[in-house]
């Protein structure tokens, strides 16, 4: 009985070790494309830092679901908002020409791709801000697109404003000129700084600046009571810092988190959301 049960064992480990190769070729052709994909980009695109990039269909269909999900809106309504800002074409147009005469042309792709700034469109055009805070602007992509929702809203009898911030006294050129500019102001130095003294209850806020997850924390912890009721309190850095999910534990409130799936080489940030039930 002994010898046929070791005759077995035997038999299935060698069997695996059959499958060693296959196992190798079904892990790696995971990542085949992935060279071709770095390369084409390499040549193709001029970004040297937060990058641009769409995302995969499907992952734009889950970040449909989170949204209805965390703000109790009908699924048709959030896909028509995210369809409203892909068909944009004015803003499209405003983010090309304002890039292409920046100083940072060479460092900046004039195509709009959006990512997961879609969601925070959506946001914005779901829960009609009055005061909108994004830590960390950089060109002025997040906030720009923010704009364009407050300028959807304000058409509607809404009126709200984007407040960023960003320590670069360069940053925010996509901010810099109308029609979007009378819906949001830069305001230059650090974020929490900024925070600090910022005189306004906040509605969403977006914290993007110093990655450092302490960073983060502090600024949550500035802001935590200007708050205003229903108000979002959204990471940019959730994928790899829980100091948002702290945060939440500490007010009671909800997290929940969406993966971004670009198309192409990069493996994507993502969007966590603290709110109240
Ligand atoms: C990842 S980028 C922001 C991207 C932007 N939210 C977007 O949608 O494209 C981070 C920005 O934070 C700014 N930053 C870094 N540390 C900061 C600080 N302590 N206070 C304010 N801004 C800061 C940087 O200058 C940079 O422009």
């Amino acid at each position: 009985m002994k010898s046929i049960l070791t005759y077995v064992v035997n038999k299935l480990s060698f069997a695996s070790v059959l499958l060693v190769p296959l196992r190798f070729y079904n892990a790696a052709k995971t990542y085949t494309s992935l060279p071709w994909q770095i390369l084409k980009w390499t040549f193709t695109s001029k970004e040297w830092t937060n990058y641009t990039y769409d995302l995969q269909d499907l992952n734009q269909e889950h970040l449909i679901y989170f949204i209805s999900q965390i703000t109790n809106t009908e699924i048709i309504k959030v896909r028509e908002y995210i369809a409203e800002l892909e068909n944009d074409e004015k803003l499209k147009e405003y983010i090309r020409e304002t890039t292409l005469k920046s100083d940072r042309s060479f460092l900046s792709d004039t195509e709009a791709r959006y990512g997961r700034r879609l969601g925070w469109y959506a946001f914005t055009r779901i829960k009609k801000p009055k005061v909108i805070v994004e830590t960390g602007v950089d060109k002025g992509l997040g906030s720009v697109v923010l704009a364009a929702a407050l300028m959807k809203n304000a058409s509607e009898g809404f009126e709200g404003h984007i407040y960023g911030t960003d320590i670069n006294p360069k940053a925010g050129y996509l901010l810099e000129k109308e029609p979007y500019n009378s819906y949001g102001t830069i305001i230059y130095g650090d974020s929490i700084e900024t925070l600090k003294s910022f005189p306004h209850k906040i509605d969403i806020i977006i914290t993007d600046s110093n990655h450092d997850p302490n960073y983060e924390l502090k600024e949550y912890e500035t802001i935590k009571d200007r708050l205003n009721p229903g108000c979002l309190v959204i990471s940019d850095t959730a994928h790899h810092s829980n100091k948002l999910i702290e945060f939440a534990e500490t007010m009671n409130w909800n997290f929940l988190y969406f993966q971004e799936a670009p198309k192409g080489w990069f493996q994507g940030s993502g969007i966590g959301v603290a709110y109240k039930g």
